[in-house]
């Protein structure tokens, strides 16, 4: 008899252990911005979070895609051209893997660096940096960077959702425009109207040029956009800028983090004296998908909405996310839904080895092992 017992224990040991695992996979019915008691909030089923203060080489992150491309002066609608190249997108991590604050691999402000080069260029084409989602299914979202704006004057430091030059959201610094008591954003929603006046929104009702409460050029500041049906908010480190009703885009695409100059001195001014550098240290989207195995994928997965943590409310930032200030290491700390061993299952997020993530994770199974070894001795 006691050699018939063992076995069954063990299986409804084993079957136990299945269950509380499923049920600590959190977040399978998605990420909410804004709890989900509250009368306003939206659900997304889909994230990438990038941790560029950790994240040893972007060439070998499959959640980004390098932009290499050229578009002369005439295209370019300026005096110059637009070389973008790999080689100006610069992985420059922590030192520190288990620091969120300190030295930089290669000196400077930790994170991904987005470099346009300084100096008049002999073959008319001003180097450039671009960094693409590889995701192109982004429909509605709530997209977030965190970076350091250059001082360089003379460039254009954008971080934008794209499907066509009609529909588009920007957040987009022009490194002229700041000084020491001028801090612009300029928030864009391009439109039909902006395509008829060549591509410039300035006059239209989708364009604000917001002051902001702080020096973009000064430190790490995380700036957001919330895309749903109705309307575009924009957020500064958490506090709300702008809503923008009209020209919503309606069709799912890419988001982008660029670097630029074309000479325009009505836009970007440029280029720059020097190489003028922008430093991203995350970006986190959290976004639903139009993609149908995605949608299928979230529909198999998301069992019970109403189970205790089957949906996850994303955190609000509220304080700067920078590394430089005098907190650093704990400002600069945020939560990734990633970095936790089990609230981003099924999520295609680029995990690299021996990175902070990744730790965590190894530590739940280390934990769960002698666990289990103890309960199986019972
Ligand atoms: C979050 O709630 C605020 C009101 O408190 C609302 O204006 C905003 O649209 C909500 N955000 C989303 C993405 O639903
Ligand atoms: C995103 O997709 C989910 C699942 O289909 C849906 O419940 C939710 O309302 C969608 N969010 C928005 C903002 O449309
Ligand atoms: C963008 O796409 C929409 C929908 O397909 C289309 O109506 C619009 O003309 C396009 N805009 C541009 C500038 O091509
Ligand atoms: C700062 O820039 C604004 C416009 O961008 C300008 O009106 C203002 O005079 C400038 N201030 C200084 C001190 O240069």
């Amino acid at each position: 008899m006691p050699t018939f017992r063992m076995p069954k224990f063990a299986s409804i040991f084993a079957l136990a252990l299945l269950q509380s695992i499923h049920v600590s996979a959190d977040c399978e019915c998605g990420y909410s911005v804004n709890a989900t008691t509250s009368p306003h909030y939206s659900l997304f089923t889909d994230l990438i979070e990038s941790d560029f203060l950790h994240i040893d080489n972007i060439k070998a992150d499959t959640d980004w895609q390098l932009q290499a491309y050229n578009v002369s002066a005439a295209d370019s609608r300026g005096p110059y051209g637009k070389l973008a190249e790999v080689d100006n997108v610069v992985s420059n991590p922590l030192k520190n893997k288990k620091s969120f604050s300190g030295a930089s691999t290669l000196g400077g402000d930790p994170g991904l660096q987005l470099i346009v080069r300084g100096g008049k260029p002999s073959n008319g084409l001003i180097p450039i940096a671009e960094v693409a989602s590889v995701r192109g299914d982004m429909m509605f979202g709530s997209f977030r960077i965190s970076m350091k704006l250059t001082n360089q004057s003379g460039t254009c430091g954008a971080f934008f959702f794209y499907f066509n030059n009609s529909q588009e959201i920007d957040l987009e610094f022009l490194s002229s425009q700041f000084n020491a008591s001028a801090s612009p954003v300029n928030l864009v929603l391009q439109s039909p109207a902006s395509a008829d006046a060549g591509f410039d929104a300035a006059n239209t009702t989708t364009f604000d040029l917001y002051q902001l409460p702080f020096q973009p050029d000064a430190g790490f500041h995380e700036y957001r956009f919330d895309w749903t049906k109705d309307k575009v908010s924009f957020y500064a480190d958490g506090q709300w800028l702008r809503d923008m009703s009209q020209a919503v885009p309606t069709d799912a695409g890419h988001i982008t983090m660029s670097h630029w100059s074309n000479g325009d001195s009505h836009w970007s001014g440029g280029p720059p004296e020097k190489d003028a550098v922008l430093t991203v240290s995350y970006v986190k989207a959290y976004f639903n998908s139009s993609s149908p195995a995605r949608k299928k994928d979230f529909s198999g997965r998301c069992k019970n909405p109403s189970a205790k943590n089957a949906t996850c409310q994303i955190p609000d930032q509220k304080v700067a996310p920078d590394p430089l200030g005098p907190n650093g290491n704990t400002a600069a700390n945020t939560f990734f839904f990633s970095a936790q061993s089990n609230m981003a299952v099924n999520q295609t997020v680029y995990r690299q080895s021996g990175s902070v993530r990744n730790r965590e994770v190894a530590l739940g199974l280390l934990l769960a092992l002698p666990i289990a070894l103890v309960l199986l001795s019972l």
